[in-house]
């Protein structure tokens, strides 16, 4: 089985000046131990994303987006082109965020356009699902988990396997303080490697699987040590270095 880095990605959402942008980059990138075993992402807002790529600089923390559109550029009035993110030093670009599908109205279709844009930009998206609280408690989250990898990875060929990150968040455990158990998350992202090996075929070995949904320094390590959670999107968390900090180390 190929050895899967962990990836532990902050998300900081609708939050952060630029001095304060700035100064969380510094902080974390001065506190990760320098020999980790977690590969280290930042997905600040747009207006910060060239002031945490001159933080970062010459180190090894990837920056990351939190979004983009599938165009490369044109009359699109408030959109930014996967080439524009990879122009401003980006790696990875979170695509459908259940916030995104919840207030922005992405759907499999639109989240799989983006993925697809992102791709061939040279980027890596990081492609979120998950069930909302009613959809688990009807017993659907694997038809919706199912659903939502396959509209999301649309044709996508399995050439480009490797250069692909699922996270699995439930919508129910997001910004609310509840997390699903090891156990729970391990089920489904035993199955979404199982999807992904069937649609994919043997590069699905290579994926990593993140679990996201109020991921904190508490939970992290048992999260992790599950076979098929290879790391983290963390939200809330990753705003204070003495938070993000803890679950970074404990992915070993
Ligand atoms: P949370 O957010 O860690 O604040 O729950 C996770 C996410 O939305 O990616």
């Amino acid at each position: 089985m190929p050895e899967r880095r962990p990836l532990i990605a902050g998300n900081w959402k609708m939050h952060k000046t630029l001095p304060e942008a700035r100064t969380l980059a510094r902080d974390i990138r001065q506190g990760v131990a320098p020999g980790r075993r977690a590969e280290v992402a930042l997905a600040p807002p747009y207006t910060a994303l060239a002031a945490v790529a001159a933080e970062l600089a010459g180190s090894d923390l990837r920056l990351a987006a939190q979004d983009a559109f599938w165009e490369k550029q044109g009359a699109y009035t408030g959109a930014i082109s996967p080439a524009m993110l990879a122009d401003v030093g980006c790696r990875y670009v979170i695509v459908g965020h259940s916030e995104r599908r919840r207030h922005f109205g992405d759907t499999d279709e639109t989240v799989s356009r983006k993925l697809t844009a992102v791709i061939a930009a040279g980027l890596i998206p990081i492609l979120c699902i998950g069930e909302t609280q009613a959809e688990r408690e009807a017993d659907q989250t694997l038809q919706v988990v199912r659903r939502q990898l396959e509209g999301g990875l649309g044709t996508l060929k399995p050439a480009t396997g490797a250069a692909l990150v699922i996270a699995y968040e439930p919508v129910w455990a997001i910004g609310t303080g509840l997390t699903a158990t090891p156990e729970q998350a391990q089920t489904v992202h035993h199955f979404i490697r199982s999807l992904l090996r069937e649609f994919l075929g043997a590069p699905a070995e290579a994926i990593r699987i993140q679990y996201g949904g109020s991921v904190t320094p508490d939970n992290a390590a048992i999260l992790l040590a599950q076979p098929d959670i290879d790391g983290a999107l963390v939200g809330g968390a990753s705003l204070k270095p003495e938070l993000f900090l803890p679950i970074i180390a404990a992915a070993g």
